[in-house]
């Protein structure tokens, strides 16, 4: 939603009485605002990411032209709580963000060098997730927002990741999204801020949880992913035969839960299922197995995507945890180079989950002129595709 209040606050925050008169008369958003009076409205967003098992906070500045800068970017991991069960237990991570997230917040902003009075908005992760966790970001969010006198800007979690590729490389829009998480695979055109088309999405397991399972059975720990890669990297990725899921098919969907249980199978017919070597290479089958599949799913994608919107996708852009992988990387660059395709992957610590992120999209939103209002409900379930410029 538009709010004039909120642009108020903030533009009282950056330029005082002639700004606020300016403003006042014309209800515009900030950018329109500094086109006005003639300087670039740089702003600073404090986020909160809670969503998941990351307790995290952050400060990102930036004038909405081009990549923006990260000024703390704090994330507190609570593994430790949750590896005794093998996931993530919703419970234990809804009270371990109640009990850090005041302490996470005051870092990233002694990290930044800054004090609150320098914050243009809080944005926080106000879905798709754990909702326990969710709440508690929010509103804290929403209570600073609140006592302040900022703007409140409820995230999805899943743009928050979409458009981070903006943050570190100022991608231009419009670009073809590879979404890998531990919740989803997607495949999706982002034409703009909140315009998102899915191309193609999981039949069945995300990625992340393909990952993760995989591990669990491989005996490998938790988090999957990386000790999957781990143990990959000391394998032999052509020694079993695993399937590649709905490769060489038409569309951009996927599918993991019939490698799944090839890898099962597998491991089943070992004679020493927990051994090292055999692992590491039925890790490595797996892992050659997901990359084929998700770069064959690529190459319709570009051609779903020429149809769609007329041009060649300008760039790849891959986000999400499980974007993390080296493998995947390379597989992507090379798909990428022989369709003269720019990738553009963020660092491994901004494909796992993170506040920048959330700052950033909470800073994108803000300067189209998109805030919330305080009583926006957390989200469970909030698809990328459901999602528009407006909400
Ligand atoms: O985006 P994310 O941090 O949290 C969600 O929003 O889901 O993604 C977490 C997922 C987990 O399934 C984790 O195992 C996976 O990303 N992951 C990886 C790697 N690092 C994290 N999967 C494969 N290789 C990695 N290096
Ligand atoms: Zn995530």
């Amino acid at each position: 939603m538009r709010s004039g209040e909120a642009f108020i606050h903030h533009v009282i925050t950056m330029s005082g009485a002639k700004a606020k008169s300016v403003f006042r008369a014309t209800r515009i958003c900030p950018c329109d605002l500094s086109s006005e009076l003639g300087y670039i409205s740089a702003m600073k967003i404090l986020g909160i990411e809670t969503s998941c098992d990351e307790t995290a906070a952050a400060i990102v500045e930036g004038d909405g032209a081009g990549a923006g800068q990260i000024l703390s970017n704090v994330v507190l991991s609570q593994l430790n709580d949750h590896r005794p069960f093998g996931g993530v237990v919703p419970e234990i991570a809804a009270r371990a963000h109640l009990d850090h997230l005041d302490a996470i917040i005051a870092r990233a902003v002694a990290e930044a060098d800054l004090s609150l009075n320098a914050i243009d908005g809080i944005a926080a992760t106000s879905g798709p997730g754990l909702i326990g966790g969710v709440h508690v970001g929010s509103m804290t969010a929403k209570a600073m927002a609140s006592a302040r006198g900022l703007p409140f800007i409820a995230v999805n979690h899943l743009e928050a990741h979409a458009l981070t590729a903006r943050l570190t490389d100022g991608v231009a829009f419009p670009y073809l999204l590879l979404l890998v998480s531990g919740g989803h695979c997607q495949l999706l055109a982002v034409e703009g801020l909140g315009q998102y088309s899915l191309l193609g999405t999981t039949i069945d397991d995300a990625i992340g949880e393909a990952f993760d399972k995989t591990a669990k059975l491989l005996g490998l720990g938790f988090p999957g992913g990386p000790a999957v890669q781990d143990a990959a990297s000391r394998g032999d990725p052509k020694r079993f035969k695993l399937p590649r899921p709905l490769k060489g098919r038409e569309g951009c969907d996927f599918s993991f839960s019939g490698l799944k249980t090839a890898v099962r199978q597998t491991a089943l017919k070992l004679d020493t299922p927990t051994a090292g070597q055999d692992i590491d290479d039925l890790a490595a089958s797996f892992q050659s197995a997901v990359c084929d599949t998700v770069a064959d799913r690529c190459r319709n994608a570009f051609t779903q995507f020429e149809d769609k919107l007329g041009v060649t996708p300008p760039a790849l852009v891959a986000a999400g945890g499980v974007a993390a992988n080296l493998a995947l990387r390379a597989i992507l660059e090379d798909i990428c180079t022989a369709g003269n395709i720019r990738l553009v992957v963020p660092p491994p610590a901004l494909c796992t989950d993170n506040a920048a992120m959330v700052a950033w999209a909470g800073l994108e939103r803000l300067h189209a002129g998109l805030t919330s209002p305080l009583n926006f409900q957390p989200r469970p379930r909030w698809p990328l595709a459901e999602l528009r410029a407006a909400e």
